[in-house]
């Protein structure tokens, strides 16, 4: 598919954008690379600075959630990765990765998307289909954690997404979020900048309410299965101040803090 010349990725535009918002975060764009993630990892252990970013046009081995390929496609997707600096332990970072999915939120409905909806732990959904997911990867060493927060979304042509992933997904432009990758980039730096700095002094907690109003499948019967833990099946009745998903099993309050979620009979 050829790129629509007004939505190209384009590193001056992005530049410019973060200046005017006084936001201070190197963007490297590349046409091609397999995975923003592994590059990023690697600047990483190379000593990359903190709040530095990679926009890559075609991943041709992009990297999804619990080992999976995480297929997009060229001047349609948005994929790319932000190097943060915790200076935390890893365990200290328990609901990151829900941290993010409400910036990411917020930046899509800054850009005019209708409201995003939230799978637990981190899937971006318009209309119960995946719009876009979360892979947060980190290095860490006994005192500070550096975290590689990859980010990719659907932005057009779901359709023909859809076939090649093998299930239909949506896609920004139906979710009325309109503005060109570059802003749709910017706006996501914009916030992210915003709610890391938050999580970092506070954790979820402050973030937990904004999280849980967008929750897609609050009050759901859900299954949860290969977190590394027996399959549970129960209500989805929310998720804690650390992140961990709250099913409803027989009568009790179950946490759970990995694994994959379906929707389950009921
Ligand atoms: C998921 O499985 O839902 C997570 C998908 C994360 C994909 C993004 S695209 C940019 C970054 N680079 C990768 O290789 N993966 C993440």
């Amino acid at each position: 598919m050829s790129i629509e010349p007004s939505d190209l990725i384009h590193g001056e535009a992005i530049a410019q954008a973060l200046e005017m918002f006084r936001l201070n975060i190197p963007v490297e764009v590349l046409a091609q690379c397999p995975s923003t993630n592994a590059l990023l990892l690697e600047r990483a252990r190379m000593g990359a600075p903190h709040a530095s970013a990679i926009v890559c046009e075609n991943q041709t081995a992009g990297r999804g959630r619990r080992g999976s390929t995480w297929i997009s496609a060229t001047g349609a997707s948005l994929t790319f990765s932000l190097l943060w600096r915790f200076g935390s332990t890893v365990s200290a970072l328990s609901g990151l990765s829900l941290a993010v999915a409400v910036a990411v939120a917020r930046a899509l409905e800054a850009q005019g998307g209708a409201q995003i909806e939230l799978k637990w732990p981190n899937d971006l959904l318009f209309r119960g289909r995946k719009l876009g997911g979360i892979l947060i990867e980190t290095l860490s060493s006994a005192d500070s954690t550096v975290a590689v927060i990859g980010i990719g979304l659907n932005v057009r042509n779901a359709p023909a997404l859809g076939d090649r992933v093998g299930h239909q997904v949506a896609d920004l432009r139906e979710a009325g979020a309109l503005g060109s990758r570059n802003e749709l980039l910017v706006a996501q730096l914009l916030q992210l900048s915003q709610v890391l700095p938050t999580f970092e002094k506070h954790g979820f907690a402050p973030l937990r309410e904004e999280w849980l109003a967008r929750h897609a499948w609050q009050g759901r019967r859900v299954r949860l299965s290969g977190g590394g833990h027996q399959e549970a099946e129960g209500e989805a009745i929310g998720v804690a101040e650390d992140g961990a998903l709250l099913l409803q099993v027989a009568g009790e309050v179950r946490r759970y803090y990995s694994g994959e979620l379906s929707l389950g009979l009921a």
